[in-house]
């Protein structure tokens, strides 16, 4: 949680003057005062008759101007390494709508993915928004339970996978997906000698069948693009979804926010299994037709350092947790690396401590830029900009075009607060376009997110005399874990299969790098006694059916949970003790519906 220092007046104002280019975005008022949505869509191309299609946006448009130009740099964990211009990521992505369709997949029908960075799963991504289809990325890193529940419920029609994840997660759940019609594998070294399992396509062998030259589906702007989910406090994960006009909202926030121009090498290190990793790691940068870098490996911080100077990385877009990891590896590392070329650091996902602010200016020469967004806004809603001085803790201002207030709830409605510095929730005006349109299944949920005309974010916030925004917490118990959100009914649930356990409350827990960690506690059912041995046995089984990147770090046992009268389990009271915090202070202790 950060919030502004008692009368802190420490901004960070760059010289701008000893940069080779000016900022785009150069007057914040003016931009904003003069700003048209209609004029945000004039700087892309468009399709005949007034269709959109983001696959085109960021791929065909740019083949006549730049097509021997790279779009995607890509890195392996070994010595592999493998670069795909504009035009044969046109003709791959052609390729792969058209293969697909050949499969007799109708446009709108889910194709999913469950993949590392490697380059196939950029292909599949914009080879699916070129053929109409509705993209979802999985992260490699779910188990097979967030899968399934995400496959099933979002009717997954293909899915792009490899064959090590399919065994893993997949295989033995097929039977119980019967929308799943299509699995195809990317298969490298030794995978592509082994026979193909049953019932699934080799991905080259696919792209073999179809067509290099295939234009783009002419798509509507409100035709939907794009589902990810996202996890809320109760219930099963929630399909956000996108349509093709949100590639504006892509594009303006990568002029304005990204400060993205032509001849960027720009790296965003979070995977495209996330809205992140796809907005702003295939869509936004590949609009202003730069050259993305993508690493399949993990994080290492010489390795991170190592890219940043040979790749010539000038625009990186990376995550706190990431920014944490680094300040533990020393102010001294980045010294050994030349690293002039970075124009603008920005990140996104968890509060950026306004150390790691200050650490970026000595360590790395220039702040960091935060900004702010959710799932369901599809695109940057607050940010920091180049032109304007940073207050480090700060997510910034909105973006041109965006109106966000801090409002509080009182009986159904919603007011503005009119005071500055008063807590309240995020709230944004309806009508920029990469607002999600619905929860896939669940128009009832999407409905309560918007009261007296706001969409209510859910984060608890302040704005300060001057605008800038700072976050506060949640307003529900969603945990960040190295800015994945995770819900924690959904581990909950996993910890109730195990035959030991009769309740569970998942919390997160603040921890110095991950932000939060994961954090169970269960009652055992009778016959069962407390002892490490099953505590470990616990944790083990979450992670099986979880996935590392979801479960439980810490898992204690106590007699019984704390439920409220209607039965709901208290997590905000396992939380305040844990955190050693009165308990009396949690006087609204009926969670929010
Ligand atoms: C939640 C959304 C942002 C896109 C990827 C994550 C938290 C996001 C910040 C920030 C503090 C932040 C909020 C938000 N969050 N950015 N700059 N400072 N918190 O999307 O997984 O839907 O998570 O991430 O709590 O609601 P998401």
């Amino acid at each position: 949680m950060t919030s502004p220092p008692a009368g802190a007046r420490e901004w960070i104002r760059r010289d701008l003057s000893r940069d080779a280019a000016s900022p785009n975005l150069r007057d914040y008022d003016e931009a904003c005062a003069r700003f048209s949505w209609a004029e945000a869509r004039a700087r892309l191309t468009g399709l005949p008759g007034g269709a959109l299609n983001i696959a085109f946006e960021a791929v065909d448009r740019h083949v006549p101007v730049r097509g021997a130009q790279v779009a995607l740099r890509w890195r392996s964990r070994g010595e592999a390494r493998r670069d795909v211009t504009y035009r044969q990521l046109a003709q791959l992505t052609s390729r792969f709508a058209s293969a697909v369709a050949g499969l007799g997949v109708k446009p709108g029908e889910a194709v999913f993915a469950l993949a590392g960075r490697v380059p196939e799963l950029y292909v599949a991504a914009l080879g699916a928004l070129k053929g109409g289809f509705v993209f979802c990325p999985l992260f490699s890193a779910f188990g097979p339970e967030p899968v399934f529940a995400r496959l099933s419920r979002g009717e997954g029609r293909v899915l792009v996978t490899t064959p090590s994840l399919y065994e893993k997660k997949v295989r033995a759940l097929r039977e119980r997906l019967p929308a799943l019609s299509h699995v195809v594998l990317v298969r490298s070294g030794d995978e592509a000698r082994a026979p193909l399992p049953e019932g699934t396509l080799d991905f080259d062998a696919l792209l073999a069948t179809g067509r290099p030259d295939v234009a783009a589906v002419a798509t509507r702007p409100e035709t939907p693009a794009l589902m990810h989910f996202t996890s809320g406090t109760t219930g099963t994960p929630k399909g956000a979804l996108h349509v093709h006009g949100a590639v504006v909202q892509h594009h303006l926030t990568g002029l304005y926010a990204l400060d993205l121009r032509e001849g960027d090498v720009f790296w965003c290190t979070a995977d495209p299994g996330w809205v992140t990793g796809t907005s702003y790691g295939i869509i936004s940068p590949l609009t202003h037709g730069v050259t993305l870098l993508v690493d399949e490996a993990d994080f290492d911080a010489e390795r991170w350092y190592g890219l940043l100077e040979r790749e010539r990385v000038t625009v990186w877009y990376t995550a706190p947790t990431a920014v944490r990891m680094l300040m533990r590896a020393g102010e001294a590392l980045p010294g050994r690396f030349d690293l002039s070329r970075v124009r603008f650091i920005a990140s996104v996902g968890e509060p950026l401590n306004p150390e790691a602010v200050w650490w970026a200016s000595r360590a790395l020469g220039q702040p960091i830029y935060d900004t702010w967004w959710q799932t369901e806004t599809g695109g940057i809603m607050v940010a920091n900009y180049r032109a304007m001085p940073v207050k480090p803790g700060s997510m910034g201002r909105p973006m041109p075009g965006v109106t966000a207030a801090i409002v509080t709830r009182a009986g159904g409605r919603v007011q503005v607060s009119p005071v500055p510095g008063t807590v309240g929730e995020l709230a944004l005006a309806p009508g920029w376009p990469s607002m999600f349109t619905t929860y896939l299944h669940d128009e009832e949920r999407y409905r309560a997110c918007f009261v007296d005309g706001w969409y209510l974010s859910g984060d608890l916030a302040r704005v300060d005399a001057d605008g800038y925004f700072w976050f506060v917490g949640r307003a529900d118990d969603v945990i960040k874990s190295s800015g994945h959100l995770i819900g924690p009914f959904e581990v909950e649930s996993a910890l109730l299969e195990h035959p030991a356990v009769a309740e569970a409350g998942v919390i997160g827990v603040p921890e110095p790098v991950m932000g939060e960690l994961v954090k169970a506690f269960v009652a055992l059912k009778p016959g069962f006694d407390d002892s490490e041995a099953l505590r470990k046995e616990l944790l083990a089984h979450a992670r099986r059916r979880l996935g590392p990147a979801v479960a439980p770090r810490e898992v204690a046992v106590l007699p019984a949970l704390p439920r409220t009268r209607s039965g709901k389990i208290l997590r905000r009271l396992l939380k305040a003790r844990e955190l050693g915090l009165p308990e009396g202070d949690l006087s609204t202790l009926e969670p929010p519906p």
